[in-house]
């Protein structure tokens, strides 16, 4: 009887198409053939009018027509060629597709910029030996580093002469890349593979974490007293920003770059983001409202790190494409341009009163720029002061730079920390972890 019942309220059940449901599967299972770049058979699945405009062998979607659109017919578990080629889809799926085609196929690219749901994933613990330093953050008194090391972020007093480790705070699984301190100084923000931890630096105790909402490595954070912005996303996918208000639910989500996010700052006074990105962009937004201010396009490869000055009257990018820039906030326009073209550029530090950016490469040297002038279009080579950091022989991921603007230090994949005096250049003995 109910069986009957059953059977009966499917066939007489209206197509009632879900368009995002549609539109996930395919944003999910066909765009990453079917996008500009890696268009198999011709076709586009990116935007409605280069669906319609079909592939090599027309329209992949006749509307109101599942049965006579490649786009439904192909997926189904006898056609040839099938598609996605190595995979069947589930019948939910089959059935999204199925009504929604019927539905006309409507286009709803909101879908695009939703987060990707979590894909499970099995975690194997790191090698003991590869323990490198991947984040540097200085507390806002400049008298504590924090150093992400390996899976261990370890705090070393810079007030003292010799530089002890004041304690180690433990918990992470996986290895640390992004570490944040709120203004206050009194917390401290750590990220790792959709995990983020909230620490009582004084007390070297953990006082929360967050794994809600977490779709991959936060490989960038910023924090004011009230917020924490998390820079996440699947590796090689969009980069999203989330705003936690040390809560455990994100307060707010959107996407923010194109590509992975690989770094965050912000301005002293708090009220904007800057984001760096793979998608060669730096990104400017109101912290209040979320809004994109603006966003500062020239990179030819991954941005790896950006700064503001003291004011935020400018910022600093440092690049995969062997170049430092220097921007204009408001006219959005290019200051300086101060790489050395020879090597990537992976991170900076500006001093808080903005006289002195450091900036480091992968290779293992760097460059502590002063008298920052604003380019005048004339004369290019004179719009900074450089003094040139010798190799630390060792390749480097991460920086900062004393508020002094008297010493370098630097964080790199050999699991130290290299120093350089800045007035010379000259290498120091850098700082033991031990
Ligand atoms: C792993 C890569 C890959 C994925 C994923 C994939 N496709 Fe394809 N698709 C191809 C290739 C390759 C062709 C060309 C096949 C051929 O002509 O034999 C193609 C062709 C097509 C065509 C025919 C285009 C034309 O005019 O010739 C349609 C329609 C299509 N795919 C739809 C889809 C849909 C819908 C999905 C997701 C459910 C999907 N594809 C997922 C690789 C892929």
């Amino acid at each position: 009887m109910l069986r009957q019942a059953l059977i009966l309220l499917l066939l007489t059940a209206p197509a009632h198409a879900d368009t995002r449901a549609a539109m996930r599967v395919l944003r999910d299972e066909c765009v990453g053939c079917h996008k500009p770049g890696k268009a198999k058979g011709g076709l586009l699945l990116t935007t409605h009018e280069k669906m319609m405009k079909g592939g090599d062998n027309g329209p992949a979607v006749v509307p109101g027509k599942p049965a006579d659109s490649p786009l439904y017919h192909l997926v189904l578990a006898d056609a040839d060629p099938h598609m996605p080629p190595k995979k069947q889809l589930d019948t939910a799926a089959l059935k999204a597709l199925e009504a929604w085609v019927k539905a006309g196929a409507p286009w709803d690219a909101r879908v695009f910029d939703e987060p990707p749901a979590p894909r499970p994933v099995k975690l194997s613990s790191m090698p003991e030996t590869w323990q490198p330093v991947l984040a540097l953050a200085l507390s806002p008194d400049g008298k504590k580093l924090a150093v992400a090391r390996g899976g261990s972020v370890i705090l070393v007093d810079m007030a003292a002469r010799e530089h002890p480790v004041l304690g180690r705070l433990e918990g992470h699984t996986g290895p640390v890349q992004s570490l944040a301190w709120t203004p206050d100084g009194a917390r401290l923000v750590t990220g790792g593979y959709r995990d983020i931890r909230l620490w009582d630096p004084a007390a070297l105790q953990q006082t929360g974490g967050i794994t809600t909402a977490l779709i991959g490595m936060v490989t960038a954070l910023a924090a004011t007293d009230t917020h924490v912005f998390a820079a996440d996303g699947e590796t090689g996918g969009a980069g999203f920003l989330h705003q936690f208000d040390f809560q455990e639910k994100p307060a707010a989500t959107w996407k923010a770059h194109d590509d992975n996010i690989l770094a965050l700052r912000l301005s002293a006074k708090g009220d904007r983001l800057l984001s760096g990105g793979a998608d060669r962009m730096a990104r400017l937004w109101d912290t209040s409202t979320r809004a994109l201010v603006a966003f500062y396009e020239g990179h030819t490869n991954h941005v790896h790190s950006v700064a503001f000055n003291h004011d935020a009257s400018r910022i600093a990018t440092a690049g995969a494409d062997r170049e430092v820039k220097v921007w204009d906030v408001p006219t959005r326009e290019q200051d300086a341009s101060l790489g050395d073209k020879k090597n990537a550029y992976v991170a900076l530090s500006w001093t808080p009163d903005g006289k002195a950016l450091a900036a480091i490469t992968d290779k293992g040297h760097g460059s502590v720029y002063t008298e920052l002038k604003k380019h005048d279009g004339a004369q290019r080579s004179d719009t900074a002061k450089e003094r040139k950091l010798e190799s630390a022989g060792a390749p480097l991921t991460s920086v900062v730079i004393t508020a002094d603007a008297k010493t370098v230090i630097a964080g790199s994949f050999d699991s130290r920390l290299h120093t350089w005096d800045a007035a010379t250049g000259k290498p120091g003995s850098g700082i033991a972890l031990e």
